[in-house]
């Protein structure tokens, strides 16, 4: 019997759209669902299977949309459900998912729930479905534990009771409008899935589920460990993240998803440790995807790099699961300006601001194209940020007074925040705002290099990035790397990760060198893509696909 067909997320490549900043058809400098509808040719022409909208819901933007209001429509900035439906309509038509984003850990404070809450008693219906609880010491004067925010400061905000009076506290992983729903709660269940049900019926291919692992809570909100690390600790450890119970709701939620047609997917933003935790998100009867944040993190060294492959992929191996790769998102440095500071596990987080010291662009860029040639020959499926295809960096000397992003603002360790990731896009060179919109309006300043980093400064320019990540995108699919088995390849030094991808007959040899001397590539043979110059020897930062195998004729193979 001819086996089924694989769901069409198993081995994808999705696009992520940050809608601030794509495209704006209205001009008022902030991009919007009209924008990105008319620029969805750039994927198809760019070769990804689906798009992933951040999200677009009435917010009022106190962290750029993930603080919603009201669930079930679109922010007016944004536009309207009719441009929603147009939106799905011409991608489908265009042959491209589309893949919207869930904010279930939390609403905006303007959700008329907690507005309905503030104006409630303690202990009423209305507090219920969110966190509040009483103050500790005398006078409930002190929050009720020490969780902090992950934006910094106090994860509680202590509020005035209708009276007038000093009231009780409500938990907010995030900035203070965002509270966090109370999980175990009905009705906050049945609302979530009847909000699933919305998108579902109307054309949505599958979720990206903000905070996935945020979402359930310790019983009894105790204390943290008093040194607990927010950005790195093993998660299960502390008492805000990765409860078992979290899992239940993925169980539900996939039920709810396996009712519909066409293979929707659930993939969950889970910044979980280690791997083997991050697999319990995809198990046969929960999400789809989790995104491989730990790979993200992991430092361009080569054993680092070997490491972390093979335990991403050891680790869903386990569940049955595919592994996703991503380098960069709305949230981190860009890998173009990441992988030329100091390489540690944290250097993906804080931002880089003007007063840091200034990366060198272009060891960023020779690695960000190295590194994305490494990652699309992986299998499962891989997730790209907008832009990253041009090679774009950090804007790293946006001026304090132009950010928006509250963790700027919150922190209480001088972190500049994430505005430089999210930088409006550059598409045409000689057009006001690079081509964003008409009027020349950017919510944040572009740097003035996203000029020549334009796309029609890049398309047919055989060297460029664009057309490498096309390059690499039609190799990956016609060659099925996404499907393929990876088998370690030895013989070339500890610093080069060298493996090759068979998929259906075909073998690929991926080699990349991550030292600081050329090597010399088997002559045997042929080059299919390179990330650097094409030269018979590897530069260092530089990745290269070959089309064949060398197990047998001078490389050393070992399974991973
Ligand atoms: C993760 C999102 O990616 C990030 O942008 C947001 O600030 C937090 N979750 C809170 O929703």
């Amino acid at each position: 019997m001819p086996s089924a067909p694989s769901p069409w997320w198993r081995y994808a490549v999705i696009y992520q759209v940050y809608p601030r900043s794509w495209a704006d058809a209205d001009g008022d400098g902030l991009g919007d669902l009209p924008g990105i509808t008319s620029r969805l040719p750039h994927l198809v022409e760019l070769g990804v299977d689906a798009v992933w909208i951040s999200p677009f819901y009435p917010s009022p933007q106190r962290d750029a949309g993930y603080d919603v209001a009201d669930y079930r429509d679109v922010d007016p900035r944004f536009g309207t459900l009719d441009d929603f439906d147009a939106l799905i309509e011409r991608a489908h038509a265009l042959g491209l998912k589309v893949i919207v984003d869930l904010v279930p850990n939390h609403s905006s404070s303007d959700h008329p729930w907690f507005q309905e809450a503030l104006a409630a008693a303690p202990g009423s219906p209305e507090r219920a479905r969110y966190i509040f609880r009483d103050g500790r010491g005398p006078g409930g004067d002190s929050p009720p534990n020490n969780w902090r925010s992950k934006f910094g400061g106090s994860a509680w905000t202590r509020i005035t009771e209708a009276d007038g009076s000093p009231g009780q506290w409500y938990l907010h992983l995030f900035d203070e409008s965002q509270p966090d729903f109370d999980w175990s709660h009905a009705e906050v269940r049945s609302e979530f899935e009847d909000i699933l049900r919305f998108w579902l019926d109307r054309g949505v291919d599958g979720f990206r589920i903000d905070v996935a692992h945020g979402m359930v809570k310790t019983e009894g909100f105790p204390d943290a460990p008093d040194d607990y690390d927010l950005a790195v600790d093993p998660t299960a450890s502390q008492p805000m993240w990765d409860q078992p119970a979290v899992h239940d709701i993925f169980r539900s939620w996939r039920r709810l998803v396996d009712t519909y047609d066409g293979d929707r997917l659930l993939c969950a933003e889970a910044w979980v440790r280690p791997d083997e935790a991050l697999a319990r998100y995809v198990r046969p009867d929960e999400c789809h995807h989790s995104f491989n944040f730990g790979y993200l993190m992991t430092p361009w060294r080569a054993a680092d790099q070997r490491e972390s492959i093979t335990r991403s992929l050891e680790a869903v191996r386990s569940v049955g699961a595919v592994q996703t790769w991503v380098l960069s998102n709305h949230d981190v440095v860009r890998h173009a300006t990441r992988l030329a500071v100091p390489q540690t596990t944290t250097s993906v987080i804080p931002g880089i601001g003007p007063d840091d010291p200034q990366p060198d662009a272009e060891l960023g860029l020779r690695r960000a194209r190295a590194a994305t040639a490494l990652m699309l020959a992986l299998p499962g499926a891989a997730y790209l940020y907008q832009g990253e295809e041009l090679g774009l960096p950090e804007a790293t000397t946006l001026p304090p007074d132009v950010r928006q992003d509250p963790t700027f603002w919150r922190s209480d360790d001088g972190d500049v925040g994430r505005d430089g990731c999210r930088v409006p896009v550059p598409w045409e060179a000689d057009r006001p705002a690079f081509g964003f919109n008409e009027t020349g309006a950017t919510w944040l300043p572009q740097p003035a290099v996203y000029g020549q980093l334009s796309v029609d400064r890049q398309r047919g320019v055989p060297d460029s990035t664009f057309e490498l990540y096309r390059s690499l995108l039609a190799l990956r699919r016609d060659r099925g790397l996404g499907r393929g088995e990876l088998s370690w390849l030895g013989g070339f030094g500890t610093d080069v990760v060298a493996f090759a991808v068979v998929a259906g007959g075909t073998t690929t040899t991926v080699l990349a060198n991550l030292g600081d001397t050329p090597l010399a590539l088997p002559s045997q043979l042929d080059v299919l893509v390179t990330s650097g110059p094409a030269r018979r020897d590897l530069l260092p930062d530089t990745t290269v696909w070959l089309d064949g195998d060398l197990s047998g004729t001078g490389g050393i193979s070992s399974r991973a």
